[in-house]
């Protein structure tokens, strides 16, 4: 048995191709998801990968899925935070319920996700952090205050970690897609999207698979010495 590879939001799009990736790779994987359950039951049958319901907004359900996880494959070895949403919004239109739901999944939902497998990467002297971040949260979006906040706030998170974990054989490191072709850009106006497609040099979306292999890298033993560091994966569209 590989180590074990939790991800977040891990049933659908990025997430979804991150697991595939991590078990063709030998992990053995536990991906979660917050609501789809028949796109989770689907992921199953198809993956293998088991998968775990819960809100990562939400420290006890957390702590509590990655206990069970822990006892049904063993200690959580790698752990991608990858679960996401957007509420878009111009600021004078965005409503405090659509910054906190941002905020509490995206930039809460990483610290809940990684704050109980901490400790055991320690006592075990080894561990892979992976944020998902975005190139909006190196760029800033036009309505999306909230999402590029809690992106940029990722890129903090996995900086301070590193720096925490660096001597107990841990490593955090960020990756930043680019737009890719999922349900998440999918759901933006059409318009609006093929004028995004307009500034990417590569001229077209990327790919999922384009992001997990990002993520298998930055999990492997042979990349112990990448840390607090961010991959950008969009096409040449923006550069840090
Ligand atoms: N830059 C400048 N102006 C913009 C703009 C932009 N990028 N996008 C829209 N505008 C302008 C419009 O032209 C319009 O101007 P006018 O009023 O003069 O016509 C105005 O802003 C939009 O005002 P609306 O009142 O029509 O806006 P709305 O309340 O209907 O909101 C929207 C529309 C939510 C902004 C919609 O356009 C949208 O979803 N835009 C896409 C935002 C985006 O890129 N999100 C990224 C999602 S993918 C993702 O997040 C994954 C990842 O990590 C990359």
């Amino acid at each position: 048995m590989g180590r074990v590879a939790l991800v977040t939001g891990g049933s659908r799009g990025i997430g979804e191709a991150i697991s595939k990736k991590l078990k063709a790779d030998g992990y053995t994987v536990a991906a979660t998801y917050a609501g789809n359950d028949e796109a989770a039951a689907k992921f199953t049958e198809a993956t293998g990968i088991k998968t775990y319901k819960w809100d990562v907004a939400d420290y006890e359900s957390s702590a509590a899925g990655i206990a069970q996880i822990e006892a049904d494959l063993g200690p959580i070895e790698v752990v991608v935070a990858n679960a996401g949403i957007t509420r878009d919004a111009p600021f004078h239109k965005m409503k405090p319920e659509q910054w906190k739901e941002v905020i509490d999944t995206n930039l809460t939902g990483v610290f809940n996700t990684v704050h109980p497998v901490w400790p055991g990467m320690r006592e075990r002297k080894f561990g892979r952090v992976i944020v998902i971040s975005s190139i909006n949260g190196q760029k800033g979006q036009f309505a999306q205050v909230n999402y590029a906040a809690t992106k940029a706030g990722d890129l903090g998170i996995v900086k301070s970690l590193a720096q925490e974990g660096a001597r107990a054989g841990i490593t955090a490191n960020a990756v930043c897609p680019g737009y890719i072709g999922t349900e998440m850009v999918m759901a933006v106006p059409e318009k609006v999207r093929e004028s995004i497609i307009g500034q990417i040099p590569a001229g077209r979306l990327g790919e999922p698979d384009e992001i997990a292999r990002c993520v298998a890298f930055l999990a492997s033993d042979e990349s112990g010495f990448i840390n607090g560091s961010t991959i950008s994966a969009n096409g040449a569209q923006f550069f840090v």
